[in-house]
């Protein structure tokens, strides 16, 4: 099943870089404090916390076994835990693709934006004043030229493929990231207005509860653990046999939320600086005024409050923002094209061509349509689709899997693995509780 050839990353925190960077992304930065500003800071924060710990986790140890059994593409993998050949699951991981190239259509208008912020403080400096306004103005040739670019530059760095590619990106930024966001933090605390925001992110009013927002930091949670879309099962078979499954996974979990929590810790306190500077956050009905593009507004006031150096950090913040976002879409578009070169046996660079290709399309499908299509894509893909899925691998690493194969291939990770509370009780918890856990969820909200 695993050819001789087949790449690998090439340490075990070359892997948790990669892993820790598809996770890392505009669902932290973007999503995240976005949510939890529309749904009442804490509580949400709260909820958010639980469904990473009771559901994502257990999930993305799942995904990344069965990748690493696999040792092959998602379509592969999952077939080779399935007993019988069946057509079931080859039907689940092409919903798996079309999932990963519906996020990355979006996901790349998004991250256009990114695009348009961190140039267009260098085009003002050197007099392009027209050009700059134009990027940072909402209009659709402004979104479709920037998505495109984005998902340009996501197909070169998959051209590249693993180790030169994904890994090597993904190793190099992240620290920078997280520097960033602590003088970032600091900074923002230290002005007027600032304990507004910090109050309404750390301490909870319960009366913001509901079922649709339990639904929301489920499907939050699994958004930015990269999970359901095969994501985590392609970059399980890329992991040496070596490494702790678990162990590692809670890793790339802890960092993944960490710097969510950071993103919020930011935000929220910039939203209420922002408001004291006269940016209109809330209408009247105190709902949040075009929450999509909240993080474009509020992030930009903050820069300006800074004086001049606020254009360096700007510029910054964004730089680091874009590379977070295309550690993300690499991962999204590896899904298809590790599919397309073993399984249709074409080139890579072929695969990408093509694969790219589509997403540009299902890109400006989008644009053309952002009011009916924009939200709605997110929330099949994101808030449905995602956590569905998830529950799809769960129960087939607890249910179809033979369970002696499953444990055997975590145990090739940590040898004593046997006698530890998780070996004890994880496969039974992904073979009842998530199921059962997510059936709950799903219908409070019907
Ligand atoms: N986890 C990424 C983020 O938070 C998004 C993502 C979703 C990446 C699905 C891959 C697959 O931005």
């Amino acid at each position: 099943m695993a050819s001789a050839s087949r790449a690998q990353f090439s340490s075990k925190l070359g892997f948790i870089m990669a892993a820790a960077g598809s996770a890392v992304g505009l669902g932290n930065v973007w999503g995240f404090p976005t949510q939890a500003a529309s749904n009442g800071g804490a509580v949400f924060l709260l909820v958010y916390l639980v469904m990473v710990v009771v559901l994502a986790l257990p999930m993305l140890i799942a995904e990344l076994t069965i990748g690493r059994y696999g040792q092959a593409n998602p379509l592969r993998s999952i077939a080779s835990v399935w007993p019988n050949a069946s057509k079931i699951p080859l039907g689940f991981g092409l919903m798996g693709l079309i999932t990963a190239l519906m996020i990355l259509s979006f996901y790349s208008i998004i991250a256009g934006w990114l695009v348009g912020y961190l140039v267009s403080p260098i085009l003002d400096l050197v007099g392009l004043n027209s050009v700059s306004h134009w990027l940072e103005t909402f209009s659709t040739e402004r979104n479709l030229f920037l998505a495109f670019v984005f998902i340009a530059l996501t197909m070169k760095v998959v051209m590249k493929g693993v180790t030169e590619g994904i890994e090597r990106w993904s190793s190099r930024l992240m620290p920078l990231l997280v520097g960033l966001f602590v003088v970032m933090i600091i900074y923002i605390m230290m002005q007027d207005g600032a304990i507004e925001g910090l109050k309404m992110y750390l301490v909870p009013d319960f009366s913001h509860f509901s079922s649709d927002l339990v639904v929301g930091a489920m499907g939050q949670a699994f958004f930015s653990l990269s999970l359901g879309v095969t994501v985590m099962i392609v970059y399980g078979s890329y992991l040496p046999k070596d490494v702790n499954i678990p162990k590692t996974a809670a890793q790339v979990a802890a960092i993944d939320t960490g710097i969510a929590f950071g993103a919020g810790l930011l935000i929220l306190p910039a939203m209420f600086v922002a408001q004291k500077h006269g940016v209109q956050i809330y209408d009247q009905a105190g709902q949040l005024l075009n929450s999509d593009t909240l993080v474009f507004t509020v992030l930009p006031a903050m820069f300006d409050s800074m004086g001049s150096t606020g254009a360096i950090v700007s510029v910054l913040f964004f730089a680091l923002m874009l590379i977070a976002a295309l550690t993300s879409s690499i991962s999204m578009l590896e899904v298809p094209v590790s599919c397309a070169i073993e399984e249709l046996g074409q080139k890579r660079s072929t695969a990408v061509w093509w694969i790219g290709g589509l997403a540009i399309l299902l890109a400006s499908l989008i644009v053309f349509n952002f009011g009916s299509l924009f939200g709605l894509v997110i929330t099949v893909s994101t808030v449905y689709l995602q956590p569905l899925l998830g529950l799809v691998w769960a129960i087939c690493a607890g249910w179809v899997w033979n369970r002696a194969k499953l444990l055997e291939e975590i145990r090739q990770g940590h040898p004593d693995m046997e006698n530890s509370f998780f070996w004890k009780v994880w496969p039974n918890y992904l073979r009842y509780v998530c199921p059962i856990l997510m059936g709950l969820v799903f219908w409070a909200t019907i």
